[in-house]
């Protein structure tokens, strides 16, 4: 048997940071539908400049894309696909790959992106990356630093060089 490869899903999906901490000292995360929930259906903004109330300061800088190309008008738990489907938050990847097919074919061969987990995955699944570990889907161009998917053992293979 062979297990199929594990996609980080890290919490920024979901999830914001606030500057709240919890007793051990890490930061308090508010779930996107709890706020997103009580809020009227809006019109998603022209541009970052448009968020005053909260998310200010939100850079965006990638190609010509609008806001509209990947969100949904009033929900926040799903990702808006060029051929008019939507998908849920948490399978970004799907949405990366529409417009960068070359990235995702290295991505799958593990060419880019890194790879951590089992080798031999007759014994384990290999863990990958999300896209959105590395590149925020706003500033997309590689910031520099280490991804947030700690290394669970010493097949890590470090960053995502091509
Ligand atoms: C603490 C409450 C809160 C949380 C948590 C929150 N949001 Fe928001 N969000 C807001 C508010 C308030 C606005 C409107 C800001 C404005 O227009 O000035 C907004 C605006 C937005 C918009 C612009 C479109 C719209 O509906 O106005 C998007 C997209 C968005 N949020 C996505 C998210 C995502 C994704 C998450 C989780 C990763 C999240 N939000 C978490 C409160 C929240
Ligand atoms: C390429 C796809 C893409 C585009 C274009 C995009 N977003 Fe997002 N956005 C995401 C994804 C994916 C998330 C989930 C959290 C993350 O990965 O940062 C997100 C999260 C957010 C959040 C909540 C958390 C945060 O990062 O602050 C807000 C607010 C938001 N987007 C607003 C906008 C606005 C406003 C625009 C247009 C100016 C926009 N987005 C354009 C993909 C996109
Ligand atoms: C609708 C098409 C589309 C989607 C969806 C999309 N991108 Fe892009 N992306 C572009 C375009 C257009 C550019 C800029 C053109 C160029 O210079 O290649 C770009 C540029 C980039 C770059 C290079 C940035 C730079 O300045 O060097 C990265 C990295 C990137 N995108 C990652 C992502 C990730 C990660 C996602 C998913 C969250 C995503 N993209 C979703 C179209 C898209
Ligand atoms: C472990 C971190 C990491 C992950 C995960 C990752 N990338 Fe990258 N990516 C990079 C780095 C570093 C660069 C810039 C250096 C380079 O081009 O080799 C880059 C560059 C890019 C570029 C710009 C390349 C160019 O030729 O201009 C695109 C587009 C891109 N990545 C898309 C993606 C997509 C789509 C995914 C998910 C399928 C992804 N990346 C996953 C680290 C990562």
């Amino acid at each position: 048997m062979s297990y199929p490869p594990v996609i980080n899903r890290p919490e920024k999906l979901t999830s914001v940071e606030t500057p709240k901490k919890d007793a051990l000292g890490r930061p308090i995360r508010v779930a996107c539908v709890t706020c997103h929930s009580l809020r009227p259906d809006a019109p998603l903004p022209q541009s970052a400049g448009e968020l005053r109330e909260f998310h200010e300061g939100l850079r965006f800088t990638h190609g010509t894309l609008t806001c509209a190309s990947c969100h949904v008008p009033g929900r926040v738990d799903q990702l808006s696909m060029a051929d008019g489907r939507t998908i849920e938050m948490l399978d970004v990847i799907e949405l990366c790959s529409q417009c960068h097919g070359q990235k995702r074919r290295a991505f799958d061969r593990g060419a880019h992106g890194g790879m951590m987990g089992y080798w031999d995955s007759s014994r384990g699944p290999k863990l990958r990356h999300n896209c959105v570990d590395c590149h925020d889907p706003h500033t997309p161009a590689f910031a520099g630093g280490q991804p947030v998917l700690r290394p669970n053992d010493r097949g890590l293979r470090q960053g995502g060089g091509h």
